[in-house]
């Protein structure tokens, strides 16, 4: 895992596994046709609700959209910005991608990713997105 040798580790939060097993679930309505790279994720904010998202695809590839900004503007347009973990289930890479960093980076720097890699009999890790995104962008007002 490549991605991931210079990323500290965190422990695993309480209540991991249900977590996990919502991006799962979620990765199941992926829409990606085009790519057959199906992503889950599931988003906990403070209070304890999830908010869970696909991706999902485009003829027009460039109209496509993650996993976790699907799960992102669910949780915003509910009424939520205090995000606390989210689990994101893939196969393959087992990173975000750096728009998906950026776009959550907006809410909580300092949030706790866990990355499920499906097929992997090893649990998630777990780690700061600021460790995944170090420096990323902000507008202070
Ligand atoms: N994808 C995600 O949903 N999240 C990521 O962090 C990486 C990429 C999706 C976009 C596209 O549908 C497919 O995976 C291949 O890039």
């Amino acid at each position: 895992m490549t991605e991931l040798q210079t990323v500290p580790r965190q422990p695993l939060p309480d209540g991991w596994e249900a977590l996990v097993e919502q991006s799962r679930a979620v990765r199941q309505h992926a829409y990606a046709p085009f790519s057959n790279f199906q992503v889950g994720a599931a988003l906990q904010v403070e209070g304890g609700e999830v908010f869970s998202g696909c991706n999902v695809e485009n003829s027009s590839y460039g109209l496509t959209i993650c996993a976790e900004r699907s799960a992102a503007v669910a949780a915003v347009s509910a009424g939520f910005r205090d995000f606390r973990a989210i689990s994101i289930s893939l196969s393959g890479s087992p990173v975000p991608c750096g728009a998906c960093r950026q776009f959550l980076y907006e809410f909580n720097p300092n949030l706790l990713c866990l990355l499920d890699r499906i097929g992997d009999s090893e649990p998630p890790v777990c780690a700061r997105l600021n460790d995944l995104l170090p420096g990323g962008f902000h507008l202070s007002n």
